[in-house]
């Protein structure tokens, strides 16, 4: 049986929920393995719209939800959330969620020093200021605490102390408040009996599955210009946010993985500082994060709006490995004259086709673009790929040749349905093999 992982191949926020939400219908499991509650997953159901966080985003269709040992879990955040969905009328219970016991804790400290962090840097990430990257420091730094501390209250005591130590001695240097032992330890003790329910060996959770033929999507955060390896370091969040952190931050092998959906939009956007070629200032700027409603789902930010960059998708492609991919939000550029997208960068005057890795090439990059022509009339809410004006099919193929993997979806909208599906993602591995499919030689 297919698994898919599904990962955002630009800067994140390419709508990688809602097509986990779709997918969802088709599968048993949906295992988040990376980043906390710096990611913000949407989804549109008849018109309600559940804003997730932490939790995969397949509850919603009441699909088993699984937290891997890769994620970094706040517990007040899971909480806060899980008392959100409640008030929605979606009981979040063990059966519907459970937790790797390795998972590892974001606490207030992580907070705080997430934010001196930022304001010490000369130039700042832009972080979401959830406290993500220095949970992961404190992890690589074998001091963190994980969700299987808080079964043991006196060992709790003891690392919380190795942890504040450690973040104590830096506030103090810095004539910064520091933490107390007590308060933390007595908040968790606090929050130990509504998490401890929820905790299981998520491994062998997919063991099972997996062996009883069961269908697992692995919801990705973030995106692959955020990985901390190969996206704009620094400008990136502080996991493996390619599909290979999937096997790591959930505990499966990776030939169990199977195919890697890849989600773009059909333009480009990114929240923070970085690098971002094809960035585009001014009214199409503007319009562009108007009609795409591009402010942060959690943090409000607007985001930074762009054309699509080729180079960029494509060089994600190759890196996380992705076999198909799903474009997104195609009716936001329902309206414009003229849409681009780049296919090239020149630097010092020749042209490339990668991105280079020091920031100080690439500040120096130029995008080039390629003019399409724009649509009369909406795409809105079409299902049919036969009703898509010729230039809106003519933009998706052309984005397929650049990048050289097919388009097996396309969404036109942000409820549930407003979907085109030219060939489903759970396919057989020898269906999906790498290889450009003209979209109109699609299956049904
Ligand atoms: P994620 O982080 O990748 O899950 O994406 P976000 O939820 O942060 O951002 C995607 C935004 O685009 C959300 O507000 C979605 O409701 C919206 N969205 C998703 N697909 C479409 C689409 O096809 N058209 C439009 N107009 N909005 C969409
Ligand atoms: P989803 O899953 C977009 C960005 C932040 C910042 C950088 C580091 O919704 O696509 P962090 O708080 O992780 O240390 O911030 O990463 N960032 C995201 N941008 N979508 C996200 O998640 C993001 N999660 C983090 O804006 O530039
Ligand atoms: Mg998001």
């Amino acid at each position: 049986m297919t698994n898919v992982v599904v990962v955002g191949a630009q800067w994140g926020d390419e709508g990688k929920g809602r097509i986990v939400d779709w997918l969802a219908e088709k599968a048993d499991i949906v295992v988040r393995y990376n980043g906390g509650h710096n990611a913000g997953h949407t989804l549109v159901v008849n018109g309600q719209t559940y804003k997730l966080a932490l939790l995969p985003s397949g509850v919603v269709r009441g699909k088993l939800g699984l937290i891997g040992n890769g994620v970094a879990l706040d517990p007040e955040a899971l909480l806060a959330e899980i008392d959100r969905m409640a008030a929605m009328g979606i009981r979040i219970t063990p059966e519907l969620l459970q937790i790797a016991e390795t998972t590892t804790l974001v606490l207030p400290v992580h907070r705080a020093v997430d934010a001196a962090q930022e304001r010490l840097r000369a130039k700042p990430i832009g972080t979401t200021l959830r406290g993500i990257g220095p949970a992961y420091e404190d992890k690589v730094g074998r001091r963190g605490l994980r969700v299987c501390d808080l079964a043991e209250p006196e060992l709790l005591g003891l690392k919380l102390d190795v942890l504040l130590e450690h973040h104590n001695a830096w506030f103090r240097g810095l004539g910064l408040d520091t933490f107390s032992r007590d308060q933390m330890l007595g908040d968790l003790l606090v929050m130990a009996p509504r998490i401890l329910p929820f905790m299981r060996r998520v491994w062998e959770q997919l063991d099972n599955a997996y062996s009883s033929g069961k269908r697992t999507v692995f919801e990705g955060s973030q995106a692959v210009m955020l990985d901390v390896d190969w996206g704009s370091y620094p400008y990136v969040t502080s996991s493996t946010t390619i599909a290979a952190g999937a096997a790591s931050g959930a505990g499966i092998a990776p030939s169990r993985l199977g195919q890697v959906l890849g989600v773009s939009k059909v333009y480009a956007t990114r929240v923070g500082e970085g690098p971002f070629m094809s960035e585009v200032g001014g009214t199409s700027g503007d319009t562009l994060r108007q009609r795409g409603g591009e402010y942060g789902v959690n943090t409000g930010r607007p985001r930074r709006c762009g054309w699509l960059d080729t180079v960029q998708l494509r060089q994600g492609c190759k890196v996380s490995g992705i076999n198909s991919l799903a474009l997104t939000k195609l009716d936001v550029l329902d309206g414009f004259e003229s849409v681009y997208v780049c296919v090239g960068y020149e630097l010092d005057g020749k042209r490339i086709d990668y991105m280079p890795s020091t920031n100080a090439e690439q500040q120096r990059l130029q995008a080039i673009l390629k003019r399409f022509d724009g649509w009369d009339g909406a795409t809105r809410g079409i299902r049919s790929y036969d009703e898509l004006p010729g230039q809106a099919t003519a933009l998706i193929e052309a984005i397929q040749r650049e990048v050289g993997i097919p388009v097996s979806m396309v969404t036109t909208g942000p409820e549930r349905d407003d979907a085109i599906v030219l060939r489903c993602p759970f396919a057989d591995a020898d269906d999906m093999a790498i290889r450009l499919v003209h979209a109109s030689k699609r299956e049904d």
